[in-house]
């Protein structure tokens, strides 16, 4: 997997103290308008996975994109070239179509009724649950907002991926010095390297966790100890204090015992993240189709 979990964990753990109670979400929202519901996300997402396993962390971002810009509202799903799917921090987005056959199926089955934004936050901890990782209960009751904005964010990287083109620039003449970052482990620099030549293709894909890319687990938290964060952002964990020792505790050697540490912390810190800023009740709507507010 990838650096993207440890980020995620501290920034989220954070950033979302002042969210999560009183939110108006509950556990089993459609456990009488649409039983079927988190089954239904359940089989579309792990037929999706079996094909290609990559699409878990594809899910899992798209989620925490959605929930950093403008709450959890399904807003990230919304197309348009002004949309917040077209803003630079969002491209490279992936799994929509994942949500858009769970919709089509739940829309047959309970037309007008769950929304794309649950569908999104339900179907990110399944992908989590499928990739070896912790899984948890989703409050749900989110509606879906019926405004797009462009805006920054991101963070969670022990599964996934990221192209040559995101950090080719520390490989080579980092800040113009004419040398590599110094932060990079030199074995792992030499790999890097070859993975992505000076002048190639900057859209081949590296794993954001080596090694590990597609197992939820504390691997990444190794990588960075070591000096093999891909993402300059996720190796800096290791130059801060605070951050260092929560990497040290994570990647610690009592294996069993801290992956169970980062399994608990990581479904809390999700839970969290699932509900900040929610709409519920008569806000916002309930989409027909996640990639258009409805006429
Ligand atoms: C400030 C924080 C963050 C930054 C700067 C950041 C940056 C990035 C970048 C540059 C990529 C590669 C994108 C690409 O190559 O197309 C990526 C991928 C990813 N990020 Fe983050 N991220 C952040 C936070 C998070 C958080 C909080 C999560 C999860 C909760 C997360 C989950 C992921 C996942 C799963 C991927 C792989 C996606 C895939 O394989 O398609 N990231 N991130
Ligand atoms: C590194 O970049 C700087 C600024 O663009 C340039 O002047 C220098 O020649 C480059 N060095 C190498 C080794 O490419
Ligand atoms: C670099 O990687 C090697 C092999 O994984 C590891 O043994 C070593 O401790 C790393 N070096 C640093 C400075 O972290």
């Amino acid at each position: 997997m990838g650096a993207f979990w440890l980020v995620f964990i501290v920034n989220i753990v954070m950033a979302s103290l002042v969210q999560g109670q009183g939110s108006g979400l509950q556990n089993g929202f459609y456990s009488s308008s649409c039983p079927k519901a988190g089954a239904v996300v359940r089989s579309t997402v792990e037929s999706h996975f079996n094909k290609d396993p990559t699409i878990a962390a594809a899910l899992l971002r798209l989620h925490f994109h959605d929930c950093f810009v403008q709450g959890c509202d399904g807003s990230v799903l919304i197309s348009g070239s002004s949309a917040e799917r077209s803003a630079l921090p969002n491209l490279g987005l992936r799994g929509f179509e994942v949500i858009d056959d769970a919709k089509a199926l739940l829309e047959s089955l309970c037309p007008g009724v769950v929304s794309c934004a649950d569908i999104l936050a339900v179907a990110a901890r399944d992908a989590v649950d499928l990739s070896d990782g912790p899984s948890w209960t989703v409050p749900t009751g989110r509606r879906d907002g019926r405004v797009s904005s462009s805006s920054q964010t991101s963070r969670a990287h022990t599964i996934g991926q990221t192209d040559c083109l995101f950090f080719r620039y520390r490989l080579y003449n980092f800040t113009t010095t004419g040398s590599a970052d110094p932060t990079i482990n030199q074995s792992f620099l030499t790999q890097l390297q070859s993975l992505c030549p000076r002048n190639g293709d900057g859209s081949i894909k590296v794993g954001l966790d080596i090694g590990s890319e597609t197992k939820f687990d504390v691997s990444f938290f190794k990588n960075v100890r070591d000096g093999k964060g891909v993402l300059e952002s996720d190796q800096r964990l290791w130059g801060d204090d605070g951050t260092r020792r929560v990497v040290e505790n994570y990647a610690g050697n009592v294996r069993g015992l801290l992956g169970l540490r980062f399994d608990y912390e990581f479904r809390k810190a999700m839970i969290k993240m699932s509900s900040i800023e929610v709409k519920t009740g008569s806000d916002g709507e309930i989409r027909k189709t996640c990639s258009k507010i409805n006429k």
